[in-house]
């Protein structure tokens, strides 16, 4: 039985992930900013599931999940660094803070959590997750910077394997297109016309949170680095 924080828990991938540990017998402490959605997920998981309100980007936000995740399971395990947003336009007609609440969510927020959980984590040879994605290899056009903050995931990924690869576990799950509200933070009419039936067509979440328990369930001494995982036939 391990004992999960999972950034972003409260929609998509994290909630789907959530879902599945618990049946799994873990423990899971989430975090995220819409308490009403977080407030019905710990309804439904019940007594494993425990959660703090807070946003990413803020350290105090971030140290009292911490905090509370501990009070809450007693240690923790597993860090699964999923929060994060995609907004996507043209370079030339995007704004400026839209940049910067990706960089601040999707960088930022992973580093915050990091800093806070290495040492424990180290110290129980615990498990570092964090959300890449496709966009983690490639650039595609109207989502270039969305691509960045994914290729540095991959980096900060890199840089605990480098290391720490003999303390705890370190994996990077990229994902392809996953039927979840993320394209929604989108605005652009037109790319959302564009891009909403990819996503309506892409992975399940609970695809995703089927290979987080895999890595998280690997046998001792296997540590799986990276899954890059796409909707196929
Ligand atoms: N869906 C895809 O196609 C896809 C593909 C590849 C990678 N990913 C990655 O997978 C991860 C999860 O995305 P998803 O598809 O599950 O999208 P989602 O359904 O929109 O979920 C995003 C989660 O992140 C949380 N979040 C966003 N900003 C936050 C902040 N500042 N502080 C705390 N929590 C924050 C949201 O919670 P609150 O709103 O409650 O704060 C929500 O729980 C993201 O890192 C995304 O980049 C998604």
């Amino acid at each position: 039985m391990k004992n999960v924080i999972i950034t972003g828990g409260s929609s998509g991938i994290g909630a789907a992930t959530a879902q599945l540990l618990i049946e799994k017998g873990h423990r899971v402490h989430l975090m995220g900013r819409n308490q009403a959605k977080l407030s019905e997920l710990k309804n439904q998981l019940g007594e494993r599931c425990s959660f703090t309100v807070g946003d990413v980007r803020n350290t105090e936000d971030c140290a009292a999940t911490y905090s509370e995740a501990k009070n809450a399971m007693g240690c923790v395990d597993v860090l699964i660094n999923n929060a994060g947003l995609g907004i996507f336009d043209p370079l030339k007609e995007a704004k400026l803070e839209d940049w910067h609440e990706m960089v601040d969510t999707n960088i930022k927020g992973i580093l915050n959590m990091i800093h806070l959980t290495l040492s424990e984590l180290i110290e129980r040879k615990g498990h570092v997750i964090n959300l890449g994605s496709v966009a983690s290899h490639h650039v595609f056009a109207n989502s270039g910077i969305y691509c960045a903050t994914k290729h540095a995931v991959l980096a900060i990924s890199e840089s605990l394997k480098v290391e720490h690869s003999k303390h705890i576990r370190i994996t990077t799950i990229c994902p392809g297109a996953v039927n979840t509200p993320f394209i929604h933070a989108t605005k652009n009419e037109d790319l959302l016309k564009e891009y909403v039936p990819n996503f309506e067509k892409g992975l399940d979440p609970l695809n995703i949170a089927a290979q987080m328990v895999h890595v998280i369930e690997a046998p001792e001494g296997v540590n799986i680095s990276e899954i890059i995982i796409r909707p196929g036939v």
